[in-house]
């Protein structure tokens, strides 16, 4: 059967880091809340003129120089973000055509914080029904244009960045022994549209809006919801917690991630974490700790990784590979 192989990351951060200590100055907070209720030390924020395109743009043409592949290899780019250049097209063209690339397909996935995931698992159905053989797939966003930045509560939350892996399409027995992508899971439920949400668009306001959630209560999904997902998908690819050797999750809260790993029994050398440094970067963080974890070798060839996420929606969803 055809696995998905990750054949290489990159990531690409703007600017230079934003501390709790410049956003003190900025909004009535401090260093010591910040880090103690979410680990968060420090987030990039994109200069102004600079969008979520040249971020993912960045992070494209490092992992494409990781991976060692030519874009004229490429017949697929999927960008999962949730702050798009332009309502459309999709920012996925933009990076198509700013790669050169001149043919096979680009489009966007819009799943927020779980959007790499979706995307992860867009492009690995795309490639074992034969439609792409080679693949870009992109988290990028500059959350720092939808922040309410009088709203302490979410402001101090979230950061920009972008992260991007290459997938080439390979041989496996249908077993948990193969090397790739094992296996996805995906869920979203819409009844819970306002515990995090944007209260703008082209359709409500005609203006982007900002972002809007009820911290506690996405919280409380969180744990519960991440928990399940990540065992549904171990099911799936035929193996059990014991079998994972790094977990690299959404980067939301280091309360969530480390009440999850708790919840799973998964030892916390096990997590791969960078919300210290980046913040929240929704669809991003999932391929900027990914790129960490793999350009500094702690990831290593034959191992499980487990990927999950959970955002607006809510979705949520988790991936499981062999690297
Ligand atoms: N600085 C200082 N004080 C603050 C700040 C701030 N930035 N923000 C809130 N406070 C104050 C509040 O006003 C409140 O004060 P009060 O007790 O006098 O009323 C106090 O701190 C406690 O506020 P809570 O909202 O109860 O704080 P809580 O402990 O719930 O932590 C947090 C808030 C960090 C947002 C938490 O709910 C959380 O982590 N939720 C998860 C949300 C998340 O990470 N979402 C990301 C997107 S979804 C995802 O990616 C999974």
């Amino acid at each position: 059967m055809i696995r998905s192989h990750i054949v290489g990351c990159g990531a690409y951060l703007p600017g230079n880091p934003v501390s709790n200590e410049d956003l003190a100055r900025r909004v009535e907070t401090s260093d010591e809340w910040i880090q103690q209720r979410t680990g968060i030390r420090q987030r990039y924020l994109a200069a102004e003129g600079e969008l979520t395109s040249d971020l993912a743009i960045q992070a494209a043409q490092r992992a494409l120089d990781h991976a060692q592949v030519k874009v004229g290899d490429l017949d697929l780019v999927i960008v999962a973000t949730a702050t798009p250049d332009e309502t459309f097209p999709a920012t996925a063209t933009k990076v198509q055509a700013a790669l050169g690339m001149t043919r096979g397909a680009a489009f966007d996935v819009q799943a927020v914080c779980s959007g790499f995931v979706y995307a992860l698992s867009v492009a690995d159905s795309m490639m074992k029904n034969g439609m792409a053989r080679t693949a870009l797939v992109i988290g990028a966003e500059t959350f720092s244009r939808i922040l309410d930045w009088s709203d302490r509560t979410t402001c101090v939350l979230f950061g920009d960045g972008a992260g991007a892996v290459v997938l080439r399409a390979g041989d496996g027995e249908g077993t948990p022994a193969d090397r790739g992508v094992l296996s996805n899971v995906l869920h979203s439920d819409g009844r819970y549209h306002d515990l995090l949400y944007v209260d703008g668009g082209p359709s409500t306001t005609q203006k982007a809006g900002f972002l809007r959630m009820q911290g506690k209560e996405v919280f409380k999904h969180a744990v519960t919801n991440l928990a399940e997902v990540v065992g549904e998908g171990l099911t799936a690819a035929g193996l059990t917690t014991a079998d994972v050797d790094w977990i690299v999750p959404h980067q939301a809260n280091r309360r969530i991630l480390d009440g999850t790993a708790r919840k799973l029994g998964i030892s916390h050398e096990k997590i791969v974490v960078t919300v210290d440094k980046h913040a929240n970067t929704s669809a991003a963080s999932i391929p900027l700790a990914l790129t960490e974890a793999v350009h500094d070798g702690r990831i290593k060839r034959g191992q499980i990784v487990l990927m999950e996420a959970m955002g607006g929606g809510l979705t949520w969803g988790a991936s499981v590979t062999r690297w």
